[in-house]
Order: C-alpha cells, then sequence, then structure tokens
C-alpha cells in the first residue's frame, strides 16, 4: 500500500492512469495531474477555497446554452485561448500565413451568403458605413478564387445578434467568395469596442480582477478554401481606446487596421475603407487543423 502524503498522492494518480490506451490522452492528463497537484501545492490550497472553485466552475457550466459559451469565454480571459492559438500558428508552417486571432463566442456556421458589394447590415442601425477589400492568396502570394470568407461583428449598438437569444436572428454576419483574382469586397459599419458578457461568472470574475472587460472594436474573419489551413482571425480599429489592453488578449499589431478614403483600387471612393491581404498556409502533412472556438449551438445543441 503506497504512503499516500502529498507527493504520494500524485505519484498514485498517475500510476493509476499509465493504462490509459490513447497515448496523447495519456500525455495530456498525465501532465494535467502534476501541474493540478504542483498548483494545489504551492498555493497550499484549503478546502474552503477548492470547494469555492468548484462552485466557480458549476457556475460556468449552468451558464452555458446553445447561444452562450461561458468556458470558451473562461479560456479567452485566461488567456489561454491566445496561448493555444499562438502555438497552433507556429506548427509545421512552411511560409507565415495571417497571423490568426480568437473566434470568440459569438460564431454561428451557416451565415447567410452575399454577393460581392453587398452589406451584411440585415437592417440599419447606425454606424459609419465603411467597406472591406482585399485578396486572399497562398503564402507565396498566389491567388486563390472561390475562397469562401465569413464575417461577423456587433451592429451599431454594441451587441452580437447571438445576445438575442435568437437562433433564427441572424445580423451583421455573412459569407461571401473570392472571385477569379481571389478579390473580395464587402460593405459593413465600422466596428465599436464592446464589453465581453459581464452578466455571468466570468463577467464577475474579471470585475474581481479589477479588469475593464472591453474588446475594442473589431471584425471577426474566418476563410476557407481546400487544402490551406483555416484562418481564423480579426482586425481590430487603431483608434480604438483600448486596442493595447485587449480582455481576452487578441490583437496583435499585423491585425490593427483603420478604414480611410482615398485608398487605391478601391472599389468605392464614396467610403472609408480597409483593405486587407489574407494570405493561407498550405495545410501540412498530418495537421490536424482545429479552431480555437466554435459555434455555441454545436456544442450544447437546443432541446428538440
Ligand atoms: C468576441 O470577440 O466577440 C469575444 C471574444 C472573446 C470573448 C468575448 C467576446
Ligand atoms: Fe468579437
Amino acid at each position: 500500500m503506497p504512503d499516500l502524503d502529498r507527493m504520494g498522492v500524485t505519484a498514485e494518480a498517475l500510476a493509476q492512469m499509465a493504462n490509459t490506451p490513447d497515448p496523447r490522452m495519456r500525455e495530456i492528463m498525465a501532465a494535467a495531474i502534476r501541474h493540478l497537484h504542483d498548483f494545489a501545492r504551492e498555493v497550499d490550497l484549503k478546502p474552503d477555497e477548492w470547494l469555492a472553485g468548484i462552485a466557480f466552475l458549476t457556475a460556468v457550466g449552468q451558464a452555458c446554452t446553445p447561444f452562450r459559451q461561458e468556458f470558451i469565454l473562461l479560456s479567452d480571459v485566461l488567456g489561454l485561448s491566445r496561448l493555444v492559438n499562438v502555438m497552433h500558428d507556429a506548427e509545421g508552417r512552411e511560409a507565415a500565413g495571417t497571423e490568426t486571432s480568437l473566434l470568440g463566442p459569438f460564431f454561428r456556421e451557416k451565415a447567410p451568403e452575399f454577393q460581392a458589394g453587398e452589406s451584411i447590415a440585415a437592417t440599419d442601425k447606425g454606424g459609419e458605413e465603411i467597406i472591406l477589400f482585399g485578396q486572399v492568396t497562398d503564402a507565396e502570394g498566389k491567388p486563390l478564387p472561390g475562397a469562401e470568407i465569413d464575417i461577423w461583428q456587433v451592429d451599431a449598438t454594441g451587441l452580437y445578434d447571438l445576445q438575442a437569444n435568437d437562433a433564427e436572428h441572424m445580423d451583421m454576419r455573412g459569407r461571401f467568395r473570392t472571385d477569379a483574382a481571389g478579390r473580395f469586397h464587402m460593405r459593413t459599419v465600422k466596428p465599436m469596442g464592446y464589453s465581453i458578457p459581464m452578466d455571468g461568472p466570468v463577467g464577475q470574475f474579471v470585475q474581481r480582477q479589477n479588469r475593464h472587460g472591453m474588446r475594442p472594436g473589431h471584425i471577426h474573419i474566418l476563410v476557407q478554401a481546400p487544402g490551406y489551413r483555416e484562418l481564423v482571425t480579426a482586425l481590430y480599429m487603431a483608434d480604438d481606446r483600448n486596442i493595447d489592453s485587449d480582455t481576452v488578449f487578441g490583437v496583435s499589431q499585423s491585425l490593427v487596421v483603420m478604414p480611410e478614403k482615398g485608398l487605391p483600387d478601391a472599389p468605392r471612393s464614396d467610403l472609408p475603407a480597409i483593405r486587407y491581404d489574407f494570405r493561407l498556409s498550405r495545410l501540412a502533412a498530418g495537421e490536424t487543423g482545429g479552431r480555437v472556438g466554435a459555434d455555441p449551438s454545436q456544442i450544447l445543441p437546443a432541446a428538440q
């Protein structure tokens, strides 16, 4: 009988898991146990603190619905989503593509399809109309015709359609395809900065840390083309006051933009425009791919 003292229990937990047939699961869970036990020893975790942690995670789970993914939000505010993205970006690519950013909790599959030049705003809620245009290429600059570009963002009131809790209601999101030269162009409104959802356990957690809970204004973008690594990214507005302190760590310098008039090649001269070219990396051999995030309704489907 091993001695299950403060170190012995770790060794015994690892030993009991050592026969996990899936090698990757065995590796991940062994590391998780080592770090979890080290963490508890380092802070000398007390029973009431451990229970508070269990209560917090329970509340995070209970806040999840087909419209809301509180666990992804938790991963985001902890910087874990950013970390997984950064490691994924760095992994096995033959040439650098566009930097990635967080998918966030408001992505929906099957957004409405639009023709080039159309606006993703279903209703006029105000805001400054802008154009987003550019080209999708491979990492060497070869144009990719027929690539799918999904974009989504808040409306002029600072809310995503999903926050209306109505799965049928889709607004400020859409899918476009690149033309024969890999070009695309669409209309939207300049996104304002907004607060992550603060009315749940993750919001309370952020408040207790004296953090502002804001994200700088941004447009989410997902680009897909067969044979290429899916690109999940976002473009951030340079003039947002929180551009340097995003609560969920999504901003990279290469993704900061500013709409302006008079850009060469802009499809319209009457509206401010953002030109951004997206570069996709080829899928590496054996690569698993995968997004850091999901449509919430794919994780917790609505009851039939
Ligand atoms: C968003 O960009 O929509 C978002 C990302 C992470 C957490 C909350 C919101
Ligand atoms: Fe967002």
